[in-house]
């Protein structure tokens, strides 16, 4: 099918489309114990996946826009030579599982040229997760659209409406990346499994590069890494009441060579303490919080991660500059 003839393509749903909200969210105790478990380590340190509430999902849309953060434009460039070529490759009328409901731009993309039968985004912001459903529900009235709510890191099971549909799960904008190397094993190793044999990822991959490029990427001149950043603890103020003052600290970012990864941390502006559930935790002037690592990856570095996760390479699309690329891999 030529790519003109495939954008009028029609939906043909496989059941009356329907919408079904999944809820899987760990309770409020299991994330307030991660939280004290890392602020007790040495040094001390908040899991990335709490940047995300309402707030943290709309800083991060607005991150994927800056002029600096070359990232998403770089990856959604790939979208017109790799998108038809899955579309052949996979064949219309399964379930696109994606994980993390990021940015609405991809996935609508994806939606209008994989035309799926149904639509499984998962991600930890309740609030977020269901606006951006309910849009696309109301859009594509065609689709099956069943937004679950978990915790992606730890084991999830897809919903048994899914059962009979084959698989293509979406991860993209690197966000692989935020894992360490030995955590993104297992997790591609989950995923692998959640998709079953044969079932493919399409996965996007930050590549290493210039450290002045990577820097400025999470360094922008607006501030709204620096604000994406600290709202990591504005969150935790109000989803567990913790007592953090966000101003008592400022946005830290540079390239970790030797690990390969732009590290982000909270700096503590002054000595000072947070109360967190009853406990106090102490900060001295200068002292870090880290709260990010985002991983760049060698070609053949990923490819090897990726055999070691359970999966293999069935194709690729990289940029001219190799600043991206996106994989698309097959569940052995
Ligand atoms: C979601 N993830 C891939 C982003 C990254 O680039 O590691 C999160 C981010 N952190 C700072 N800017 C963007």
């Amino acid at each position: 099918m030529t790519p003109r003839a495939r954008r009028r393509a029609v939906w043909r749903p496989i059941r009356d489309p329907e919408y079904q909200f999944f809820d899987q969210l760990p309770p409020p105790s299991a994330m307030l114990d991660e939280v004290i478990a890392g602020l007790t380590e040495q040094p001390k340190r908040i899991a990335p996946k709490f940047f995300y509430d309402e707030r943290g999902s709309r800083l991060f849309e607005a991150i994927t826009r800056l002029p600096e953060y070359y990232l998403t434009r770089t990856e959604m460039g790939l979208f017109d030579a790799c998108l038809p070529e899955v579309h052949d490759r996979i064949g219309e009328g399964g379930c696109l599982v994606e994980y993390g409901a990021g940015s609405s731009v991809k996935i609508r993309r994806l939606l209008e040229e994989l035309l799926p039968a149904a639509y499984l985004p998962v991600d930890i912001s309740r609030r977020h997760l269901e606006q951006s459903a309910q849009a696309l529900h109301a859009d594509y009235p065609n689709l099956s659209v069943y937004p679950m709510c978990a915790d992606m890191t730890a084991p999830f099971e897809l919903p048994e409406v899914v059962a009979g549909l084959d698989k293509l799960g979406f991860y993209p904008g690197s966000s692989i990346g935020n894992f360490e190397p030995g955590e993104a094993r297992a997790f591609l190793r989950q995923v692998a499994a959640t998709l079953g044999a044969g079932g493919h990822l399409l996965i996007g991959v930050d590549r290493k590069k210039d450290i002045d490029v990577l820097e400025a990427a999470y360094n922008d001149s607006a501030g709204v890494t620096a604000e994406f950043n600290l709202n990591i603890l504005r969150h935790l103020n109000s989803a567990l009441a913790t007592e953090f003052d966000p101003a008592g600290f400022r946005h830290r970012a540079h390239y970790n060579e030797g690990s390969g990864c732009v590290q982000m941390f909270l700096e503590s502006v002054k000595d000072q303490s947070s109360r967190v559930d009853g406990r106090i935790i102490e900060f001295t002037q200068g002292e870090l919080v880290h709260t990010e690592n985002s991983y760049k990856y060698g070609y053949e570095q990923f490819a090897e991660l990726a055999a070691g996760g359970g999966f293999k390479v069935e194709a690729s699309w990289s940029d001219a500059d190799d600043f991206f690329t996106l994989f698309l891999l097959r569940a052995g």
